[in-house]
């Protein structure tokens, strides 16, 4: 089964009378436990996608479906358990609540869901992104790279069957942006949860297995990284050209 499905996604924007046709027939399928990313300029349709793919927007035509089950006719209350249980997000800005320490962040979408996280999970989760030494720090008094890395305990909590992730090195150094990687790609292989990762940055999309490439509203290609950034780039510029 595919932790992710999406087949002919198609959006349209209507600005001031005139229509931006944002997707034009996306199709992609992330299987379960697999490591992807996303590439494409800027306006290609990226976040649209990410966004259609939580069940954050409507689509204009197409579907998706996360761990087989079919997005389209759900309310907005069960797309918003959806949201909370099957598919961790992680966007550029981490949106931690600042007042809350690491380990309560990390916490925070079992305690939404009226529950606690299983015994064992968020320490296991905290020593995996590096952060035990770091558990009771309040979230506003993280370095860039530490907030990040607790917004990734956060999006694997739930064990959700997929991760989506916008961007999520576009505030960071790149020091920090490789540190990500390294401890996203950790969580892939020790958890078995499948990512989608969103990056313009070759560097960080070699994190992934397989890249797949939007412009204008369309993929264009998809090919595996052998996770090396040179492949990549030049991949990815032999399609723009
Ligand atoms: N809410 C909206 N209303 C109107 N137009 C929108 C809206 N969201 C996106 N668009 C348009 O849809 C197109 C795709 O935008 P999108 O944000 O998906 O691109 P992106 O690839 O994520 O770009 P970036 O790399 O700059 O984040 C753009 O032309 C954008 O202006
Ligand atoms: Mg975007």
């Amino acid at each position: 089964m595919n932790a992710l499905h999406a087949i002919d996604l198609a959006k349209t924007f209507r600005v001031e009378g005139r229509a931006v046709e944002a997707l034009r027939g996306v199709s992609l399928a992330v299987p379960q436990g697999a490591f992807h990313a996303v590439m494409g300029p800027s306006g290609s349709g990226k976040s649209t996608l990410l966004n259609l793919l939580a069940g954050l927007l409507p689509p204009d035509g197409g579907s998706v479906a996360v761990s087989g089950q079919s997005l389209a006719g759900l309310s907005d209350r069960a797309l918003t358990l959806l949201r909370r249980r099957a598919v961790g997000i992680i966007f550029q800005d981490c949106n931690l609540v600042p007042s809350l320490t690491v380990a309560q962040n990390v916490a925070l979408p079992a305690l939404l869901d009226g529950r606690a996280l299983p015994e064992g999970r968020l320490e296991r989760l905290l020593g995996l992104v590096g952060l035990t030494h770091r558990r009771d720090q309040p979230a506003d008094r993280l370095s860039g790279g530490e907030a990040q890395r607790t917004a990734i305990a956060r999006a694997f909590a739930m064990e959700p069957g997929i991760i989506l992730a916008d961007e999520p090195t576009g505030n960071l150094d790149s020091p920090a942006a490789a540190d990500f990687c390294a401890t996203i790609t950790r969580l892939n292989r020790e958890l078995g949860t499948a990512i989608l990762l969103i990056s313009h940055d070759p560097q960080v999309a070699a994190a992934a297995d397989v890249v797949h490439v939007l412009r204008d509203g369309r993929i264009v290609g998809s090919f595996e990284t052998g996770h090396d950034p040179a492949r990549v780039s030049g991949r990815y510029l032999g399609l723009m050209a």
